[in-house]
């Protein structure tokens, strides 16, 4: 495949659905075919999983069970939207992937990331991103910026411990070490236009190092 695979992660609030907007329009400034998604989701089946994931209602729903629901959202995803994306030669923008289930489910819920990438595997087929923008802030500061945004549906992720979230952002500084050359730290601690500076630079510095031409 030709295109170029860019995920966006960190926890919540951390800005990585507004970066992403911003980040679209440069690239489609610059000439370039940008097709935009999210995660688990952005076609039907993967829409309906994910409702199955988030619904408050669910409160027994098993870890295991939450891994595979969102191993099997990302498959169907990638089958109907990105590959084909990618083949076309398009740069696909997605807003989290397989680094929010190492961390959520594999390290806060404690199934282990070794696991949790096995059932990856065998969902994405070497399918991995080819750079990742993991913006970085505490959960404290990440879900303050949630909560002054009354719009925001409530999930129920949402409703988990701050515990939970610290483990979520102490699996990314994992994941941060573990996949140095993929994983880009973005200071997500930072007035917006700041970020989204910083965001656009690394990701223009990797297509150059890429041999990506800015058409
Ligand atoms: N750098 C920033 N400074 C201040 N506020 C910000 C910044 N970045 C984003 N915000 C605001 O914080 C809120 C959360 O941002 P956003 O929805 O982009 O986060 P997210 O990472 O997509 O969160 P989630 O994981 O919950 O989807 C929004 O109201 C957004 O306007
Ligand atoms: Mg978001």
């Amino acid at each position: 495949m030709n295109g170029y695979f860019i995920t966006l992660e960190g926890g919540e609030g951390a800005g990585k659905t507004t970066v992403l907007k911003s980040l679209r329009n440069e690239l489609q400034e610059k000439g370039f075919d940008v097709l935009t998604t999210r995660e688990p989701g952005g076609i039907d089946i993967a829409e309906k999983i994910r409702q199955i994931i988030l619904a408050t209602e669910h409160t027994t729903m098993d870890g295991r069970t939450e891994a595979l629901l969102y191993a099997a959202a990302r498959r169907q995803h990638l089958v109907e939207k990105v590959f084909p994306a990618l083949r076309k030669g398009k740069i696909v923008l997605c807003d989290r992937f397989i680094d929010s289930s190492l961390a959520y489910q594999g390290y806060a819920r404690e199934l282990g990331m070794d696991e949790v990438f096995s059932i990856n595997q065998f969902a994405i087929q070497d399918c991995m991103p080819d750079l990742t923008l993991f913006f970085d802030i505490t959960p404290k500061k990440g879900l303050k910026r949630i909560s002054s945004n009354k719009d925001r549906e409530r999930n129920r992720l949402d409703l988990e411990e701050m515990h939970f979230h610290e483990k979520v952002y102490e699996a990314y500084q994992l994941l941060v070490e573990k996949f140095p050359e993929r994983i880009k730290v973005i200071n997500a601690d930072q007035p917006l236009e700041r970020v989204e500076e910083d965001a656009i630079t690394t990701l223009t510095r990797d297509l150059k190092e890429k041999s990506i031409e800015l058409r």
